[in-house]
């Protein structure tokens, strides 16, 4: 299938998830021209909420996304919402998981989502954050990091 049959395909499926129903396509590692660094990150300084507000939030702009309602997912990761919608709640497409579980990253939504450790029969939708022509975008090295260490460290609001 070549990429604009492949795109046009995509923005096919994700105009019909972003009214809300439910499960955009599978879009797996294999998908994404250069499989990101998978390796958990190393816990050595310090990650904050408010930097995590700075460095990713931002992200999750868009068109049927999180910083717009209908919020994505019933995601609402604006600034007045985002920490209170990711610490505790319980997750819409994976309901035996929290968003986020303090201390615990792997057994985090989020985390699963940012790492793409999801089904691959799109019962748990699509790795985040979605980005150009509707393909997985990983976050850097560095941004996952931040995640993923801001929630072994208990998943503050600091
Ligand atoms: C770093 C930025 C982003 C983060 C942290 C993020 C996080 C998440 C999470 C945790 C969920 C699952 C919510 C639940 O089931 O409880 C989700 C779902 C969803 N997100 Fe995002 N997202 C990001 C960027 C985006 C962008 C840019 C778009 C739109 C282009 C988007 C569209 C969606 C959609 C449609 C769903 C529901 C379908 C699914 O679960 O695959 N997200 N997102």
């Amino acid at each position: 299938m070549n990429t604009l049959a492949g795109s046009l395909w995509l923005a096919s499926v994700l105009a019909s998830c972003t009214d809300g129903t439910g499960m955009m396509a599978d879009a797996g590692v294999d998908d994404v021209d250069v499989p990101p660094d998978m390796t958990l990150p190393n816990c050595s300084g310090t990650a904050s909420f408010s930097a995590i507000r700075r460095q990713i939030l931002p992200n999750c702009e868009g068109y049927g996304c999180h910083l717009s309602a209908p919020y994505a997912g019933e995601l609402n990761l604006t600034a007045a919402s985002a920490y209170t919608s990711l610490v505790g709640p319980l997750a819409k497409a994976a309901p035996m998981l929290q968003r986020v579980q303090p201390g615990a990253p792997l057994a985090s939504f989020l985390w699963r989502k940012l790492d793409n450790q999801l089904p691959r029969d799109s019962t748990q939708g699509v790795p985040m954050p979605v980005g150009a022509e509707n393909f997985w975008t990983p976050l850097s090295a560095e941004q996952r990091a931040l995640v993923y260490c801001w929630i072994v460290a208990g998943a503050e609001n600091n």
